[in-house]
């Protein structure tokens, strides 16, 4: 059962990342970005301001000219003193960059 899981999963990486530019499904971003990013950052694009000082919100990184979605990726693989380490899966990750660029205004 498990490596027909893991045999399902594989198959379906290279069609997901041959579809599109971002890989990613923006809308299951979004939930996972509301479940562990929006304790610290404002989430929705012009929503209200950021849920701490100290963090900025995700509109305001994407509106970042240096923020692309190689620097969000290369940002959230490593860890970071004021932010939880996550471990993203590979396409957690994906979701959550496609989600965060598309805050972009
Ligand atoms: C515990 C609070 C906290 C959580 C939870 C958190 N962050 Fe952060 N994040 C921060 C803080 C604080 C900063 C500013 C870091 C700094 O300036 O040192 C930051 C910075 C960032 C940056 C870089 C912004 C820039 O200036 O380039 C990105 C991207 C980011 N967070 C994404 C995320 C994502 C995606 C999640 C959810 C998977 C997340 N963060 C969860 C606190 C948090």
């Amino acid at each position: 059962m498990r490596h027909w899981l893991i045999a399902c999963v594989l198959a379906a990486l290279p069609g997901a990342a041959l579809a599109q530019m971002e890989p990613g499904d923006p809308i299951a971003g979004q939930r996972l970005a509301t479940t562990w990013c929006a304790n610290c950052h404002s989430i929705a694009p012009g929503g209200p301001g950021p849920a701490t000082d100290i963090a900025p919100s995700f509109a305001a990184i994407a509106a970042l000219p240096s923020t692309t979605s190689m620097s969000l990726r290369a940002y959230l693989r490593t860890p970071h003193a004021n932010m939880p380490d996550y471990r993203l899966s590979r396409e957690e990750l994906d979701d959550i960059v496609a989600y965060l660029l598309t805050v972009r205004r």
